[in-house]
């Protein structure tokens, strides 16, 4: 049998936007067995550019792609949409800290849950790119009063490129490096663990055997990659952005490998002492189509410090969208 999904993204003009679609329309993000629908959201000054997307679109003749929505109208846009990725917000410039963006994005998230809970399908997801991701999940998810378990945001990116440094630093293939969690906020605190992350399916850490490296050069390459991109090429990452949403939103969806975890920002329901409904970064696996925070894995005194740091951030960005009144 073959399935479907209507998929709704938002900011589809923009930058992740253009490299995102034609990924979705071949079959990538869904599997090669799932045709998809593609409604997509835009500024109404963005709609001309977006017509320009969906020319380019039907110029590839995808086989899977059986329909294209384009507007300015979230309840168009969102309608029984079975995934929406919500990408359309304003990205941080050079200097800036992601957490700045949440005066100018924030308001987009209120009304976003609030039209995900009225339009989209029964069993539709929300998977938050703009940032901050976090608490723009937790914004969205606040407003809609769905249950929280359809509620995501994305490290997907970090975890591609902290798996990347390592590969690099111990001089193997990037598929030899596995379990690599980012825990917390995807920003400059989130804490890529080294040591519960396999080389070879060995501790990466003992592997690499340079503590003073992964405690300092390995963890700030991480936290600060999305502002070396803006500073060298002038805009945000774009397509490896594309390629982790890709990605992260096929982990969700495909059963994950034997002994593999992959990192996914979600509704905390209290895992490893984390408050309830903050939207965190944990290991994740999905075992026969269910979705589980993978739990016991242990932190020594430095992983406890970061994880800690990660997590107040989190919590005063919370508290910043409460004094807002965005939630
Ligand atoms: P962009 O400026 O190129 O595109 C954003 C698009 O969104 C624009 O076309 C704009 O018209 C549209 N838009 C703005 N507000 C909207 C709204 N309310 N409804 C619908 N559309 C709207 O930006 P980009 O480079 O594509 O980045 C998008 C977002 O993704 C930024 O916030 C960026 O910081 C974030 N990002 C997150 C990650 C991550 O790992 N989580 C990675 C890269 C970028
Ligand atoms: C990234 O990590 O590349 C994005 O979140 C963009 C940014 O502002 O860093």
């Amino acid at each position: 049998m073959t399935n479907r999904v209507k998929v709704a993204v938002t900011g589809a003009a923009g930058q992740i936007g253009y490299a995102i679609l034609f990924r979705i329309a071949s079959g990538q993000m869904f599997g090669p067995d799932t045709e998809v629908e593609l409604q997509l959201l835009e500024l109404p000054q963005a709609l001309g550019a977006l017509e320009g997307v969906k020319m380019e679109l039907d110029d590839c003749a995808f086989p899977l792609l059986k329909n294209i929505v384009c507007t300015d109208k979230m309840e168009v846009a969102f309608k029984d949409a079975n995934w929406i990725l919500a990408i359309g917000a304003v990205p941080r410039k050079d200097g800036m800290e992601r957490a700045d963006l949440l005066k100018v994005n924030g308001g987009i998230f209120g009304p976003l849950g609030k039209a995900m809970a009225e339009h989209s399908a029964p069993d539709s997801k929300l998977f938050v790119v703009g940032n901050p991701c976090n608490t723009n999940c937790y914004i969205a998810m606040e407003a809609s009063g769905l249950d929280k378990s359809r509620f995501f945001a994305m490290t997907t990116l970090d975890e591609k490129r902290a798996k990347t440094q390592l590969a690099q630093k111990a001089g193997v293939d990037v598929t030899e490096v596995t379990n690599m969690t980012i825990w917390g906020n995807h920003s400059a605190t989130q804490y890529p663990d080294f040591y519960n992350a396999k080389i070879g399916g060995k501790s990466a850490a003992e592997v690499i055997g340079d503590e003073t490296y992964l405690k300092d050069e390995f963890i700030t390459t991480v936290q600060k990659r999305g502002a070396a991109i803006i500073k060298a090429r002038g805009a945000s990452s774009a397509a490896s952005a594309a390629n982790a949403c890709v990605n992260g939103v096929y982990a969700l969806t495909h059963d994950t490998p034997a002994g593999e975890t992959f990192s996914m920002c979600l509704a905390s329901k209290g895992e490893y002492g984390v408050d309830e409904g903050l939207i965190f970064s944990f290991p994740c696996r999905v075992e026969n189509g269910e979705l589980k925070v993978v739990e016991g894995q242990e932190h020594n005194e430095f992983g406890q410090e970061k994880f800690n740091a990660t997590l107040e951030e989190l919590r005063t960005e919370r508290n910043t969208v409460k004094e807002l009144g965005l939630v």
